[in-house]
């Protein structure tokens, strides 16, 4: 089949790797890609927020199916432009990817199914948030309510800073406060059958034991040695079918990648968040476990035929990736400083350029990831370690935390 991939950081290009090696692929398509990306895939230009032009891009590439890798492009109707024109796409209509694209939607949502989560308040004036700061008291969890590429939600001790957060975003979500350790589940689901990948743990904060403010993700690992047993199932039963029936019953069914953000509290798991598509950058870690081919599973889960598709194969063992980032992110990253050491296999570009001199510079707040799989989680974690050594990127900073707890039996679940 042909693919077209759209999107153009670390996820997309793991899952340009994944949609390569899967033979049923003749040829991949991706834009914009990046320098990653187009060392497997042909690149097209397009902006990939404007449905119109993703769909044109579609047919052009007389594409099979459509792999919409970020939540922008979902939440502005991409999917639902490409299968207007009869070509299945792998994501969320834009009606059902208000999941992501909207806090308090996604409360209304769990709230009717009955799902496990923070117990939350929609404030859009200083009195309501006054009130609501006052019943959870601290630690204060304030979220803006529309996307922000993970960067919207501020967890403090300190009143005044959730108060000037409530502020400066106009409508937020506050919310109890959730303690356990985090887990994140990747659901692939036609609507109706869905099929959960390995959990993963991601990693928010910028800097080593989980201090500094939130990130799009530092790093992460699968699957989870300290996971309860039963925890897939009890996330698919208790929250994943809830959901997708209430959003069924809604008449916007959710098809494509339905991603869990949990926290593993003394009550059981609650959802911390839903989002629309496959995190990032939890993808390099779990998609590097996948043996089954990824275009045939996204393509049934495009094409409702989910029901049909045998059972995932894994790779056995575990896979860590680290997050390279430029100066100063996550506020103002620098960008243009060149790379070296980029080409090792391993290496997963999120954030990088090709400038006119045929270097390789930074473009983006996270520019790379090194992603490994090892026979166990601490062999994983060294070769991932190893992959980051070997990346040569002018003031660049990355946790060398990533999975440690969890490789020296750290983590605990609470009760
Ligand atoms: P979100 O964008 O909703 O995933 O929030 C970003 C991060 O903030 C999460 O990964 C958590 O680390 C933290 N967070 C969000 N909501 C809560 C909560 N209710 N309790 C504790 N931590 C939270
Ligand atoms: N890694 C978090 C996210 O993709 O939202």
């Amino acid at each position: 089949m042909r693919v077209l991939l759209i999107g153009g950081g670390g996820r997309e290009h793991a899952l340009a790797l994944g949609l390569v090696a899967d033979p049923s692929v003749e040829a991949l398509f991706a834009a914009p890609g990046n320098p990653g990306v187009g060392e497997v895939a042909a690149l097209r230009d397009v902006v990939p927020t404007d449905p119109a032009a993703v769909a044109a891009l579609a047919v052009e590439c007389g594409a099979d199916l459509v792999v919409v890798g970020p939540e922008a492009p979902l939440v502005a109707g991409v999917a639902d432009a490409v299968r207007a024109k009869g070509i299945p796409a792998f994501g969320p209509s834009a009606e059902a990817a208000q999941l992501e694209g909207s806090k308090a939607f996604a409360k209304d949502v769990m709230t009717a199914a009955g799902v496990p989560t923070a117990r939350a308040y929609t404030c859009a004036d200083a009195e309501s948030v006054g009130q609501a700061l006052d019943d959870f008291g601290a630690p204060y969890v304030v979220k803006n309510d529309c996307l922000a590429a993970g960067k919207g939600v501020v967890v403090t001790e300190d009143r005044r800073v959730a108060e000037e957060h409530a502020r400066e975003c106009g409508q937020v979500v506050i919310e109890e406060y959730l303690a356990g350790p985090e887990a994140s589940l990747f659901v692939v689901t036609d609507g109706e059958t869905a099929v959960p990948l390995l959990p993963a743990q991601d990693f928010k904060r910028v800097g080593d034991g989980d201090t500094g403010p939130n990130t799009g993700g530092m790093g992460a690992y699968a699957p989870l040695p300290w996971a309860p047993p039963g925890l897939v199932d009890e996330v698919m039963r208790d929250i994943v079918h809830p959901t997708l029936a209430e959003l069924r019953r809604r008449g916007t069914p959710f098809a494509g990648l339905l991603y869990v953000g949990l926290a593993i509290t003394a009550a059981g798991p609650r959802v911390i968040e839903f989002n629309a598509r496959f995190g990032d950058p939890e993808t390099q870690a779990v998609l590097a476990l996948l043996e089954t081919p990824l275009a045939g599973l996204l393509h049934a889960a495009a094409t409702g035929e989910l029901a049909a598709h045998p059972p995932l194969r894994w790779r056995e063992g575990a896979a860590v990736t680290v997050v390279v980032a430029a100066e100063g992110y996550p506020a103002t990253p620098r960008t243009g400083d060149v790379i070296h050491g980029a080409e090792a296999s391993g290496v997963i570009h999120a954030g990088t350029r090709r400038a006119a001199d045929g270097t390789l510079r930074s473009a983006g707040g996270r520019v790379l990831c090194g992603t490994a799989i090892g026979a166990d989680l601490a062999a994983a974690r060294d070769a991932a370690y190893e992959l980051v050594r070997g990346i040569e990127l002018a003031d660049s900073h990355h946790r060398t935390d990533i999975a440690a707890a969890a490789v020296d039996g750290r983590i605990a679940t609470p009760g």
